[in-house]
């Protein structure tokens, strides 16, 4: 989608829908005031006439509107005049992209003259506006060609703002860059997983290192993974017929002796049955979605290839099935780990920090600068932080920091959760160095504490996405979270 921005007034933009705030209590913001001076008071009748149409999120139209160019303006509830809170805008912007986004507007204009949100500047405002535009555009159509992509769809969006500087055009562009490598994690969450494999991902990072010279891929098999010792990863993939797969795809905005690169390490199990320690079957359909945190790595590197981010990013990406089977791993099993560590595999449903605590070992070869994993990690994590906050743990308080502070630029926020040393002995076990889960309780923080010991002294920060990765219900599906958070975190880092 194209977006473009103008001083012009924007009751002067000639289009299909002009968008302007309102406010509780009859209040407009200058878009709304200059549409109602142009029109002869209209705006104002109907505020005087609905006194909800300033509430978060409401849309009202109106058409024809004489003197304005646009077929029709929606007035856009933003809640209290000067009390807009982040949440609430992100909110009404919601509503009023799933409307534009529809069929039928083609040509739409956003008056953000004198919106402001609480605790966020301009930039935020319209980094956020690009973004949730863009993102109302994703349509999931790979095996559902009955739903056909809307008539007429959005193509532009023309933003009047108060200001041009160059950091806000800046925002936008990278809003709607965000969005796009978004919507590259949602695709591959949403499909099915008998189409979405290990190979699959494979083939997917592939095409993604041939968009861009700064790629270098690599993707190794069960040989070349067996060569590096990585028993933990092989046994999550020995139940299932398809063989497993470690891609490494590295990008490079920046040359080798710079500084050392970051490393994204994402949790790729394209379905997780449980194992032998199967899973009730209510719906398991949805662990599909288990290998989102490989998704959000291709996402997140897609954005920075897009955003000529000036550092090196390398994703790592073990992609396994976990299914039961005659060759699966059982209870009770032990394997040496490529770091030499040896794990009692207690449950074999806790297999996330089977793949990744080799993938991690594997990531230290590279002497990262920073390490971020991603994962569907454990239904303890949504237990404690539902739907809105991933869970971050992170033993550098200066690193957490950044992480949360980024996660409020992209409107995709984490909370912090514990990752004492106190719950480390939950993974005694009398047979190995370490079992695979803890007794009971706090389980999001002792599968942290199990990863942590494939770390080294490496900064580390370790997310787990479980409750935000993808929605349940009526709208199930990926979110395509956290590449917002990650994409925020790589751009602030890049210019430090
Ligand atoms: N992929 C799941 C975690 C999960 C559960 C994500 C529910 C989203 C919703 C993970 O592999 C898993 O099965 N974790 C177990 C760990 C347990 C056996 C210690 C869990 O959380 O139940
Ligand atoms: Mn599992
Ligand atoms: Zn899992």
């Amino acid at each position: 989608m194209k977006f473009t921005m103008t001083r012009q007034g924007g009751e002067k933009i000639a289009c299909d829908c002009l968008v302007v705030g309102v406010y509780k209590d009859g209040g407009m913001s200058p878009g709304a005031e200059a549409v109602d001076q142009a029109c002869g008071g209209a705006v104002k009748a109907l505020l005087a006439r609905d006194s909800s149409a300033g509430s978060i999120g409401k849309m009202s139209s109106l058409y024809p509107v004489p003197k304005v160019a646009a077929e029709k303006v929606l007035l856009l509830g933003l809640g209290e005049a000067g009390e807009l809170a982040s949440r609430d805008f992100v909110r009404a912007l919601e509503h009023v992209a799933s409307a534009l986004t529809s069929g039928g507007i083609q040509k739409a204009a956003f008056s953000t003259a004198g919106i402001e949100v609480k605790e966020q500047d301009d930039c935020w405002v319209h980094r956020q506006l690009a973004l949730r535009l863009e993102g109302a555009t994703y349509r999931y159509l790979k095996t559902k060609p009955s739903a056909k992509a809307p008539q007429k769809p959005l193509r532009s969006v023309h933003i009047h703002a108060a200001s041009m500087r160059r950091d806000i055009r800046k925002a936008v562009d990278t809003g709607r860059i965000i969005a796009e490598g978004q919507a590259l994690t949602r695709s591959l969450g949403d499909l099915p997983p008998n189409l979405c494999t290990p190979e699959y991902l494979a083939r997917q990072a592939r095409v993604l290192a041939r968009s861009d010279a700064r790629f270098k891929i690599r993707v190794m098999g069960p040989t070349e993974i067996k060569k590096r010792r990585m028993r933990a990863l092989l046994a999550v993939a020995q139940g299932s017929t398809l063989p497993p797969r470690l891609i490494v795809l590295e990008y490079r905005g920046a040359a080798k002796d710079r500084r050392a690169p970051v490393a994204l390490v994402g949790k790729g199990v394209t379905f997780d049955t449980g194992g032998i320690s199967i899973k009730p079957s209510h719906a398991m359909d949805e662990m599909k979605f288990d290998m989102s945190g490989a998704g959000s790595v291709l996402g997140t590197l897609a954005t920075c290839a897009k955003l000529n981010l000036p550092q090196r990013v390398i994703g790592i990406i073990p992609a396994v099935e976990n299914m039961p089977g005659g060759n699966a791993t059982r209870p009770g099993d032990v394997v040496t780990t490529a770091s030499g560590q040896t794990v009692e595999i207690l449950n074999t449903d806790a297999e996330g920090r089977l793949i990744l605590c080799d993938a991690l070992h594997h990531a230290r070869q590279y002497r990262p600068r920073l390490i971020i994993d991603i994962a569907t990690l454990t239904g303890a994590c949504v237990a404690a932080l539902g739907h809105h906050a991933s869970g971050a743990f992170c033993a550098q308080a200066d690193l957490l920091h950044e992480i949360i502070e980024a996660g409020r630029a992209g409107f995709d926020r984490v909370w912090p959760l514990p990752l004492w040393d106190d719950y480390q002995s939950e993974l005694d076990s009398n047979f190995a160095d370490m079992a695979n889960i803890g007794s009971r309780y706090a389980g999001a923080t002792t599968a942290a504490c199990f990863l942590s010991r494939f770390t080294g002294d490496i900064p580390w920060v370790h997310l787990d996405i479980a409750g935000t990765a993808w929605y349940s219900g009526k709208k199930k599906g990926a979110t395509g979270r956290p590449v917002p958070l990650l994409a925020h975190f790589l751009i602030k880092d890049a210019e430090a």
